[in-house]
């Protein structure tokens, strides 16, 4: 490769007028210093190795002025010619109406803010300036600035969306009036054309008008979520979530729709109100209708975009408001800057961008000085004076420093959400240092200090060998960009929902919505990545980059005070980021471009659109943005809630009172212990002493006594606590509120019931009774021989309402169950004796068959009968003859087939029991003849499984269990995919004691476990139980891409901190997991 770096600024012409700033010194450091890595190259290697790379190639040195045709050569040898000029044609289609049979306008209600004149004015004006709106054909120059004006701001306020996405995702419009003349000012009419446009295009039925009939009757437990503003870019979101949530997602289209009242919980803010909407529902089917009394919204978004029509009310309706709001004005603002976004994706997610030379004018105080970003430099302008021979020496500087030195091609343009997407720029070589120096001065002039000039290098899409042509046609230099949309899913987490990518000629960039989209795979097949290893290997890394990207802007979004972000409750949810495939140091690259608020989403939801019609399965898009708003709205449908909770739990549930704050439940807590820790940590403390279970039925009456005479009214009752799920029960019941039956209850929490019962539900192929074992009670050791004539040996012997594995035992023939018996009786007599066990209802025994086969948990989330959720887990082998659990990974490493009978077993035998609503961790073991039930926990999975969940899956098995206690089906993932896999092992106070205490392990687990190296779960503060009734202290937990990596890095831990050891081996445990 040929370079010919500038000299750092002597030749450059002066600019034309100087920019009357203040000047300050420029804080960023300068580009000059030369770099130890390749400016694209990212921090940690990841490039897949392209083996003969072309290296790209500078243009050879043009006179100016004559008509620009460049050569360039192949890898096959051949010479193609191609024009440097380009033309971008605008789009601005007429967007008519005619006179349509559509909604009535609905009156502003008291109190609401609808915008004034002036709005519907402007916006009046928009529509009818963009029918009018003539074609410009931009001119790229390489030598100097390109030709066309920046836009006027009228220009640059409409210059949106349409601009970049010419027609996409709307029909030709005919002829007609246009919006504006036809009596709808503030475009409902028009923009319900548009729904009923796209609809006919996914061949779905027209909109219902039910809007005479007023839907009454939404009160606080119903879901809506709001879209405000263009039909479109939400459709598939709008279909999805009404078949999952019917009636829950509402459309609004115009400012008369909706309302703005002062919010009762949140004051300061405000809660929107809907009179009127499209409310989708099941298979596409969506009807318009009021409200009355209007509806309140759980959750808002809606078309932001800079220059999107509907920007003005919507970001007005959405301002401030009391629920989660998907996005603003200001944050749309922030996305759709360039230098913002590159500044973050470099600086904050590590990604390489083209390298990239800012001008601002002012503080701009929205740059942070640091971190440094690797490949942007920003020169602040703040002083007049001898801004001319900065901006020169700056120019020179760069282009002739190390970043540029791959690149032969700069682009100057303006950036800043106003220029989104209007194209404005001027392309040069690297050579001419004159000419940008003073396109850059040309462009400062005018600019505003939200705004900046950015000198970047155009980076070649890498060319590979590709295989030979068919035909000796020239092949024209073309360049591929990548379109990724994310969405911010459980747990705040970003999760790439889908790709599409564009293909355009090389010579400008490739622009969203000038092509149609197509796959990422078939593109790279294209573009010469044979290797489906390769390509793989890019995908994942593409998945990887988004994520960060996505990652560094919500958590920099984050850092925003509530003005800065419009609202204290808004944040993004759904952006997309923007790559290049770069050929860098003969790998290839990604190249971050920057992010943006809705483009991606258009182009996404084109992209999979488009595969129905030719019978490609509907992807993730809808489904996995569908599920992200959903999961908003339920989270701000619990907040403010009075939860009852019986029982506090021990040092494992922890969690519950933070994730309570987080959610904004308010906690009302009844326990045995008047000095229980969490008593500081809930709205209301109300001791009470249950241990007794045998008399749960009296506790309820005593525990609703002390709530009437409290005056307290929860809105749901739960209990995650072993010993307190049947008076759970029964308060639920007694307040008339969602739950598992007590019935239902009891039997699942006494073993032997459980078994028997399901023994006699014999209906259904196979029957529940398919699932139960060979059981008897042992209440006395008269007990014993009996039920050792019914019960097979080697059998298992435990306490009928035990818990934690206490008191479990393998016995081989009746003589050991004596033995054992008597020993537990003697040792187990009342809660006093191993708190927390379930020996409030006494001590009685169980002799049950042994069951062969891999041992597993699954946890359920079931509403009315409805699976709406289930995770599968793994244990290892457990140490006979007691049974303590010693390994355990998620998800599971079984196939998908096996893991379905689990959970089909599972579910069968909680609905047999009678177990109808909950979450509820059902214990099983998986023999060749498929799955045989151990035991019903009616309750969330305890020890590690909430976290461990909610860490591979994204769910909150807690926020379930409030949902349903609450009569909400929660919404949890159609197609849970696992983010991580776990493995992690169990450790006692007797044999881990001494390594974990003594030998600083326990700190050394506490400092990685910080640092997000290892996942520690503590189940008691102190040792629990000695001998054989001892139960584990803490779990410990690795994470890996895969199980096999995951095992090790544990493993390696575990012998490090000598939690392996000969009586203890860790590596046995762990090799179940294959
Ligand atoms: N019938 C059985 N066959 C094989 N193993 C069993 C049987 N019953 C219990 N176990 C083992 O003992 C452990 C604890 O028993 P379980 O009934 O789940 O009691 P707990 O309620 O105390 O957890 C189980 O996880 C399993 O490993
Ligand atoms: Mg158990």
């Amino acid at each position: 490769m040929v370079i010919c770096p500038l000299p750092p600024s002597p030749s450059l012409v002066p600019l034309p007028t100087p920019v009357p700033r203040p000047r300050l010194p420029a804080v960023a450091p300068r580009l000059r210093h030369p770099r130890p890595r390749h400016p694209l190259r990212s921090a940690a290697p990841f490039g897949v190795p392209v083996p003969r790379c072309p290296r790209s190639r500078p243009a050879p040195p043009r006179p100016s002025g004559t008509r620009r045709r460049r050569h360039r050569r192949d890898r096959s040898g051949q010479s193609h010619r191609w024009s440097r000029d380009s033309t971008g044609t605008d789009t601005g289609k007429p967007l008519q109406t005619p006179t349509p049979p559509g909604p009535e306008r609905a009156e502003p209600l008291p109190g609401a803010t609808t915008p004034g004149e002036t709005d519907t004015d402007r916006h009046r004006h928009r529509h009818r300036y963009r029918q009018r709106r003539p074609r410009v054909t931009r001119m790229l120059s390489r030598s100097q600035p390109s030709a066309e004006r920046v836009p006027s701001p009228e220009e640059q306020e409409w210059a949106g969306p349409e601009a970049l996405c010419p027609g996409w995702l709307e029909d030709e419009a005919p002829d007609g009036e246009v919006p504006g003349d036809s009596g709808d000012p503030d475009g409902a009419t028009h923009a319900y054309e548009r729904l009923q446009s796209a609809l006919c295009q996914e061949g779905l039925p027209p909109t219902l008008d039910c809007s005479a009939e007023p839907r009454t009757g939404f009160g606080p437990l119903d879901m809506t979520v709001c879209i405000l503003g263009c039909p479109t870019p939400f459709l598939p979101v709008l279909l999805e979530g009404g078949t999952r949530c019917p009636g829950a997602m509402v459309l609004c289209l115009s400012p008369t729709w909706a309302s703005r009242v002062p919010s009762e919980s949140s004051p300061g803010s405000w809660s929107l109100l809907l009179s009127r909407g499209v409310s989708f529902k099941v298979g596409g089917h969506s009807a318009l209708e009021t409200f009355e009394p209007p509806r309140r919204a759980n959750y808002v978004t809606g078309t932001f975009a800079p220059g999107d029509p509907e920007g003005g009310w919507v970001g007005e309706l959405a301002r401030d408001l009391d629920c989660p709001t998907g996005g603003s004005v200001p944050l749309a603002h922030r996305l759709e800057d360039t230098l913002v976004t590159r500044w973050v994706l470099a600086a904050r997610a590590g990604l390489p961008v083209p390298p990239t030379l800012a001008f601002v004018l002012g503080a701009r105080g929205d740059l942070p000085a640091e971190p440094a970003a690797p490949g942007v430099r920003l020169v602040r302008l703040q002083d007049p004076q001898g801004q001319q021979s900065l901006v020169q020496e700056e120019v020179g500087a760069f282009l002739g420093g190390t970043a540029m030195e791959p690149y032969g091609q700069v682009v100057v343009r303006p950036a800043g959400w106003r220029w989104r997407g209007t194209g404005t720029r001027s392309t040069h070589r690297k050579e001419e240092g004159a000419a940008v120096a003073q396109a850059v001065g040309a462009r400062l002039r005018g600019l505003t200090e939200e705004d900046s000039v950015l000198l970047e290098a155009m980076v070649p899409t890498a060319r590979l060998p590709v295989p030979p042509p068919r035909s000796p046609a020239p092949r024209l230099p073309m360049a591929l960009r990548i379109c990724t949309l994310v969405c911010r899913s459980w747990g705040d987490r970003p999760q790439l929902c889908q790709v599409a990518c564009a293909v355009g000629r090389a010579e400008s960039p490739v622009r969203h919505g000038a092509a149609l989209p197509q796959g990422l795979d078939s593109s790279l097949q294209q573009w010469g990545v044979v290797a489906p290893g390769q390509r793989r290997a890019l995908a994942t890394r593409l998945r990887e980059a988004t994520e960060a990207a996505a990652a560094a802007l919500l958590a920099a979004e984050a850092e925003l005070s509530p003005r800065q972000r419009g609202g204290a409750r808004a944040r993004t949810d759904i952006l997309g980021v923007d790559f290049l495939l770069a050929c860098v140091d003969e790998a290839l690259e990604l190249v971050a471009l920057a992010a943006n608020g809705q483009r991606c989403l258009e182009t996404c939801a084109l992209a999979e659109a488009m595969g129905r019609g030719v019978g490609e399965p509907r992807g993730e898009l809808p489904r996995l943005l569908a599920e992200a708003v959903l999961h908003r709205a339920q989270r701000h449908l619990v907040e403010g809630k009075d939860i009852l909770l019986i029982g506090a739990g021990g040092v494992s549930k922890s969690f519950v009172w933070e994730a309570a704050r987080d959610y904004g439940l308010r906690i009302h807590l009844v326990e045995s212990d008047p000095e229980h820790f969490a008593a500081g940590l809930v709205q209301t403390f109300l001791p009470y002493d249950s241990r007794e279970h045998r008399r749960d039925e009296e506790h309820a009456e005593r525990v609703l006594e002390l709530l009437r005479s409290r005056g307290l009214r929860p809105h749901a009752c739960l209990s995650y606590w072993d010993d307190c799920v049947v008076l759970a029960a029964l308060v639920c019941q007694g307040l008339g509120l969602r739950g598992p039956a007590p019935a239902a209850v009891r039997v699942a929490k006494q073993k032997s019931r459980t078994h028997r019962h399901l023994q006699r539900c014999r209906r259904g192929r196979p029957p529940p009774a398919a699932f139960a074992v060979p059981c008897r009670r042992l209440r006395s050791h008269g007990d014993v021989e009996r039920a050792a004539g019914a019960v097979p040996f080697p059998a298992v012997a435990k306490l009928e309402f035990g818990a934690g594995g206490v008191g479990v035992r393998l016995v081989e023939n009746a003589g050991q169950c004596h033995a054992h018996a008597a020993r537990l009786w003697r040792d187990l007599r009342d809660d006093a004796d191993h708190p927390g066990i379930g020996l409030g209802w006494g001590n009685a025994m169980l002799l049950m068959e042994y069951v062969p086969g891999t041992e597993h948990d699954v946890d359920l989330v079931v509403f009315e009968g409805r699976l709406l959720g289930a995770w599968v887990s793994d244990n290892g082998p457990t140490r006979v003859p007691a049974f303590l659990e010693t390994a355990a990974c998620l998800p599971s490493c079984l196939p998908a087939d096996r893991q379905a009978q689990l959970v089909r077993a599972a579910l069968q035998c909680c609905r047999a029991c009678g177990l109808r609503d909950g979450v509820f961790n059902v214990e099983l073991k998986l023999g060749p003849a498929g799955p045989r039930l151990l035991e019903i926990n009616p309750r969330m999975g305890g020890f590690y499984l909430r976290d461990w969940i909610r860490e591979v899956y994204g769910p909150d098995l807690l926020l379930a269990a409030v949902l349903v206690a609450l009569g909400v089906p929660p919404v949890l993932p159609a197609r849970p995919a696992p983010r991580t896999h776990l493995a992690g092992v169990m450790c006692l106070a007797s044999e881990h004691g001494d390594a974990l205490a003594g030998g600083g392990g326990m700190e050394a687990l506490r400092e990685l476990h910080g640092r997000g190296l290892v996942r520690l779960n503590r189940l008691f503060e102190e040792p629990e139980g000695a001998g054989e009734y001892e139960e584990p202290l803490l779990s410990v937990a690795c994470a890996g891409a895969t199980l096999a990596e995951a095992c090790e890095r544990l493993l390696g831990l575990c012998q490090g901190l000598g939690i392996d050891s000969p009586r203890y081996p860790v590596e046995h445990f762990l090799s179940h997991f294959k």
